[in-house]
């Protein structure tokens, strides 16, 4: 026997150095569109599994069974009801230790590379099935379900195929036929084939010889046939970076249910899961996406696991694998519809990670000496707990109250489409919030000059159009430069997931762009103080959907082209022409689905500073130009309009930096008369705990984690957070109350919200710079 085993590796050896010279080429890191750092590499060493095939015939002949040690996954896996499967060539299953580690923990194999075309079919009229009928045995002989990967890719193709020069008529012969040899081959045998694997490039088609001979149908035909030649197998289409909500698995899930609609052959998706340590995937988001595809009826299986970790390797990096690990099997243990947890390999012996990803290593559940990992004993450890249940819904809500800096824009279903015509008329929009453009996204601090610029918006919907409308005090309108963004404009942007938009209307101007079929305008009054818009979403009812959005008003008064403000609803960097920084616009109906994607509005940041406030209340000039200057101008009194008016006879600001443990802010404070009942309140939440501080105007206070001193006018308010020994996030609220005649009159925040605690989500971000 172990003579046997040598010949073997021997001849091993030598044609896996000859498949590596023509394998090379063919393969391309699967992830360039998802991360950045990953170089295409292909490892020298990593090569050996591109073994000639002869030798796996010989060894059919005999049984490959193995003895199952029942130490490890696969007893409790088969209890479940779950496949937990492997990639695997066949020369791995000659080793005495692979072999056994595999079936002790595995009950499902998929072939790594052996089903792939260039092997399956290397030349036009030669199958060659030995490779994959070596792994096929295997698995009967050890009692495991075969995966069947991949019958189409667009790599690892032969020659004669890629080089062929074939027309869309002989490449529909060539595809119909090795799709029916192929799945006949193993009919009985294989429960799912990957039937087109990798088909989307971001949110598009991939360009493949396929989409080039036939457009998507080629999908749909591949499906079909595969069908025919065997009515029993499962039908996969398996994408990688499709994990998440996100542009791709959008683009995925439209065509899924496209299909489904159609009558195609579809029983389920796979999702690859190749994972990275330094940069897991938000598993709230991967959660809500299984389910969307589960909730089609469709199957979804996790089919090539794997979770890299950069150079070094250490044992806190493992440590944090396992938890990756554990937290994706628990959406296999806790979730029906998604039943296949298979890994890209069992060993970092034989992975593909280190040829294809510079710098990366260990990416799976056994050591090279196929010593368990953290990862193994953290995903056993979930399988063996019966009391286990998945709580990731319960996590989404919590998140979505809890981590909502800003108050989700909330759009209020109107009774009649409002008249686009720059009119605010009676009874249009009643009802909807009106937030203000508070934040000046441009320039080193927040706030602005509202005699220069200033707005107000609110929202509405009808039927499945968005409605909005916008008013603008300006002093000076810029409207007639060359350049479009050197005028003042009001932009509109909204994520829809696949669909991202940003709509710029000139003051007395429509949307500039006419960016889809879709109805979208913006209608202006003479004057230009009042825009109307209606925009047209890409969905028919909007009962509880959750878009991403944002608005921004610009204003450019230097005609040399200079952008001087740029007002937001909330504070950030002027990012949302890129899509980021956006907030949840949410659709009110009695039906909410949950939000696609959790959008965290920016964190306020808070400058660093070389040396402690001297707290003496005031701004003595140089110490505290490290601070932005932050508005605090959202009157959370009325649940609906939130604006602080122009003749307000308040007017509110602050400051806040941070050194060595202690937070350090400063509050401008115009009032137009001080009386009891004026009050600021400062609120944090440290390790967990909310502490807050309520002080009337002009009384010092030192209490707990807070000391507040004011300067001798009461115009100013230094204070200072003791954060002691909490961790880096930190949630916090600062507020003030105004009283006139013993009546509150203002309640002042910085963001809009209403009739809540700092506890109950009242509160904003803080960024320690
Ligand atoms: C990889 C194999 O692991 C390598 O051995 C081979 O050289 C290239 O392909 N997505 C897939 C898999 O669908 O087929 C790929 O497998 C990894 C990425």
């Amino acid at each position: 026997m172990r003579n046997k085993l040598l010949t073997i590796m021997a001849l091993l050896l030598i044609t896996t150095l000859l498949f590596t010279a023509c394998e090379k080429e063919a393969v391309e890191t699967p992830e360039e569109e998802v991360k950045s750092d990953i170089t295409e590499t292909p490892a020298e060493d990593q090569e050996t599994d591109e073994s000639d095939v002869d030798e796996n015939t010989e060894s059919t002949e005999e049984s490959t069974m193995v003895e199952d040690h029942g130490f490890g996954w696969r007893k409790v896996a088969d209890d479940r009801g779950l496949r937990f499967g492997a990639a695997v060539e066949p020369h791995q299953l000659l080793e005495e230790d692979f072999a056994k580690t595999l079936v002790s923990n595995y009950n499902t194999v998929t072939a790594e590379n052996r089903m792939k075309w260039s092997f399956i079919h290397p030349e036009k009229d030669v199958y060659d099935f030995s490779g994959s009928d070596a792994i096929v045995k295997f698995a009967m002989d050890n009692d495991m379900d075969v995966r069947g990967h991949a019958l189409m890719w667009h790599i690892q193709n032969p020659e004669w195929l890629e080089e062929g020069d074939f027309t869309p008529e002989e490449l529909e012969v060539i595809l119909e036929d090795h799709i029916k040899t192929v799945v006949t081959q193993y009919k009985g045998q294989i429960y799912a084939w990957d039937v087109v694997n990798e088909m989307f490039e971001n949110g598009q088609y991939r360009e493949t010889l396929w989409y080039k001979a036939f457009g998507p149908d080629y999908i749909e035909k591949a499906l079909i046939w595969a069908r025919e030649a065997d009515p029993d197998v499962l039908l996969y289409l398996n994408d990688y970076g499709v994990e998440e909500v996100n542009i791709k698995s959008n683009a995925f899930y439209d065509l899924a249910k496209e299909l489904l609609d159609k009558g195609v052959p579809l029983d389920g998706i796979g999702l690859q899961f190749h994972m990275q340590n330094d940069n897991p995937l938000d598993i709230l988001s991967v959660y809500t996406n299984v389910k969307r595809f589960v909730d089609l009826g469709l199957q979804v299986d996790f089919t090539e696991i794997d979770v890299r970790i950069r150079q070094p390797i250490t044992d806190e990096k493992l440590a944090k694998q396992g938890d990756i690990y554990r937290e994706v099997a628990g959406i296999v243990v806790g979730l029906d519809g998604a039943d296949n947890f298979t890994t890209w390999g069992i060993t970092d012996q034989y992975s593909w990670v280190p040829g294809f990803f510079d710098g990366y290593d260990a990416a799976l559940p056994f050591d090279r000496s196929y010593e368990p990992k953290p990862a193994f004993d953290q995903v056993l450890a979930l399988l063996e707990d019966d009391s286990f249940e998945l709580d990731y819904d319960e996590r989404i809500e919590s998140l979505a109250d809890s981590r909502t800096v800003l108050k989700p824009f909330d759009v209020k279903k109107l009774d009649s489409a409002p008249n686009l015509d720059g009119v605010l008329s009676d009874g249009e929009y009643n009802q909807t919030m009106i937030h203000s453009f508070m934040y000046n996204q441009l320039g080193t601090d927040a706030t602005f000059d509202e005699s220069d610029i200033s707005g107000t918006w609110r929202l509405g919907y009808h039927g499945n159009v968005l409605y909005g409308l916008v008013e603008r005090m300006d002093d000076t309108t810029v409207n007639q430069h060359g350049t479009n963004y050197e005028n003042d404009t009001v932009e509109v942007f909204y994520d829809y997931g696949s669909i991202f938009k940003q709509m710029r209307s000139i003051v007395g101007e429509d949307f500039e762009f006419q960016h889809s079929e879709r109805l979208h305008k913006a209608v202006w009054n003479e004057e230009g103080t009042i825009m109307e818009f209606a925009i047209e979403m890409p969905e028919e009812d909007l009962t509880g959907i959750t878009v991403g959005f944002n608005i921004a008003l610009s204003d450019n008064d230097d005609r040399n082209g200079f952008r001087e403000k740029q007002l937001y609803p909330f504070y950030g960097h002027n990012n949302s022409w890129q899509g980021k920084d956006l907030g949840n616009m949410v659709f009110e109906g009695n039906t909410p689905r949950p939000p696609e994607k959790l959008r965290i509005t920016p964190a306020v940041d808070v400058g660093l500073r070389l040396a402690p406030s001297t707290m003496d209340g005031e701004d003595k000039g140089y110490e505290w130009l490290g601070g932005t200057l932050l508005p605090l101008g959202y009157d959370q009194l009325d649940a609906l309009d939130q604006t602080l008016p122009q003749e307000a006879d308040l007017n509110v600001s602050y400051k806040m930096t941070h050194f060595e443990d202690k937070i350090y802010g400063i509050i401008y404070r115009e009032d137009n008369t001080i009386e009891a009942g004026d009050t600021i309140s400062l609120s944090i939440e440290l390790n967990d705990e909310w502490h807050t501080l309520t002080t009337e105007v002009g009384s010092n206070a030192k209490e707990a984690v807070f000391e507040v001193v004011w300067g001798p006018d009461q115009t100013t308010a230094e204070y200072m957070i003791d954060l002691g020994e909490a961790g880096f996030i930190y949630n916090y609220s600062v507020s003030t109350v105004d009283s006139d005649g013993g009546v509150i009159v203002h309640d002042l925040h910085p963001h809009c919200n209403f009739g809540k605690t700092p506890e109950e989500g009242n509160y904003i971000e803080l960024n320690l710079q």
